[in-house]
């Protein structure tokens, strides 16, 4: 980082979808704004780099922005990511597809730079512990974005927990179903033997962890999963359509938790919302219930619905809009989290005096909704899931992954093997 300038110069690994929804919104919009806090002051945010498989998305997205963006440099081909690193960035978001958020966001902590990772942050526990082994030794952030936290439906959840209003949650489902646009077209080039379970049930596995159980005695004690396939690609084929995953959680008293959590990319194209998302959480005391897309909007246009104008919109995550006072504006919680990462950035570098650096960065690692180091039990659910699909896929359905005594161990039913996933001091 160079000292006392303050402008943050960031790289992009990955030009897709969700950077075009979220980091593309934030970078073009802090361009004009700037960030500004008491304890930083002003300070300039510049996408200075990106990478990308082949480039043609970066000329595009230069092309379309114009005036909107500075000067960038691309760099793409297999060794992009790791070309981006060696660029003159202080911050690097990765938003490649989930199975190579790994080797770009390590390559990103070598070089000493911040990281951003897209959710889910890793998917395996050993990588989880190599990125947070790294973002220590080199004394930078190492975070995650699950925006889903900061749904202001979300914060009031917790808020309801936090303060004791809703008491200890016993069990719940989750369930958020994708269109089928993006198995089969948007993602159909890295598709290939993954699964809608990692890819989004991770956003509620963050959530009921984050929520319920963070900072309390209670422990991830068992993950299960099965899933169906036939659609996106071969009945008996590593490529699923849906997945039905279930997280069982232990309180010290011996009381547990379950949560089940579905989710698909096979959705109808026409359905009249985006994606279809509905909780259910149950409590000694209490119930929640919420839907992600009814909130009170419903809205039907002649040749526009559903298709491009859905008939239950969810503004709250992302919408362009006209704001009252005449500007063209594009706001909500999605990109709220990419503006925050920032901000926890400059509150680090430029949020006092240098010599007392250290103390910022351990305060900005301390808010562990998007540290790595409080990722742990996402992980391992996307880890067990992983490793129970892909041993379904070979013809073996029904692991059951425990978690305790220090190893999170995958068993197949019928049968006496038990294989080891994690072991590990950092963790358990
Ligand atoms: N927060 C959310 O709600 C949300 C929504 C969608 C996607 N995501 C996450 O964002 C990530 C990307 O998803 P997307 O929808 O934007 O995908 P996408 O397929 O639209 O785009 C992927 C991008 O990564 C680039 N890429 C692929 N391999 C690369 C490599 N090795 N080096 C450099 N660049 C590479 C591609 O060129 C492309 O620009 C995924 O991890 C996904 O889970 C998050």
């Amino acid at each position: 980082m160079r000292q006392g300038q303050p402008v943050i110069r960031a790289g992009m690994i990955g030009l897709g979808m969700i950077f075009d929804e979220t980091y593309r919104p934030f970078f073009e919009q802090v361009r004009g704004t700037h960030l500004y806090r008491p304890d930083f002051g002003v300070v300039e945010v510049e996408l200075a780099a990106v990478a990308t498989r082949t480039g043609q998305r970066a000329e595009a997205y230069r092309q379309a922005a114009g005036s909107r963006i500075g000067p960038f440099i691309s760099v793409h081909g297999a060794e992009a990511a790791e070309q981006l690193c060696r660029l003159d960035v202080d911050a690097v978001c990765v938003a490649t597809p989930d199975d190579r958020h790994y080797a770009a966001a390590k390559a990103a902590l070598q070089a000493g730079k911040h990281v951003l990772i897209e959710k889910p942050s890793v998917l395996r526990l050993q990588e989880l512990e190599e990125l947070i082994r790294l973002a220590h030794e080199k004394r930078v952030l190492a975070k995650v974005v699950y925006h889903k936290l900061l749904d202001p439906d979300h914060k009031k959840l917790r808020t309801h927990v936090a303060d004791g209003i809703l008491k200890h949650v016993n069990s719940g489902y989750c369930s958020l179903l994708e269109p089928k646009q993006i198995s089969m077209s948007q993602f159909s080039e890295w598709i290939q033997g993954r699964n809608p379970g990692t890819y989004v049930a991770v956003h509620y596995v963050k959530l009921i962890d984050f929520s319920f159980f963070h900072g309390t005695q209670a422990r991830l004690g068992s993950v299960t999963a099965t899933g169906q396939r036939g659609l996106v690609g071969r009945a008996d084929g590593p490529t699923w359509d849906s997945v039905q995953l279930r997280m069982n959680y232990v309180y010290p008293d011996g009381r547990e938790a379950a949560f089940d959590i579905h989710t698909s990319w096979v959705n109808p194209d026409n359905f009249p919302g985006y994606v279809e998302q509905e909780v259910q959480f149950r409590f000694d005391n209490g119930i929640w219930n919420a839907h992600q897309r009814k909130r009170g909007v419903e809205v039907c246009v002649e040749g526009m619905s559903p298709n491009p104008i859905k008939n239950t919109p969810n503004h709250h995550y992302n919408g362009t809009f006209l704001e009252p006072w005449g500007e063209r504006s594009q706001r909500g919680y999605g990109i709220e989290a990419i503006q925050r990462f920032f901000e926890e950035v400059a509150e680090v570098e430029f949020g006092g005096p240098p010599s007392e650096r250290d103390q910022r960065l351990e305060r900005v690692r301390g808010l562990h909704y998007n540290d790595l180091s409080a990722d742990w039990n996402t992980v391992a659910t996307v880890h067990a899931l992983e490793a129970i699909l892909r041993h379904h896929a070979e013809g073996r359905p029904g692991g059951v992954v425990r978690i305790g005594g220090g190893r999170m161990t995958l068993q197949l039913p019928g049968s006496g093997h038990v294989e080891t996933l994690y072991e590990g001091q950092a963790w358990l």
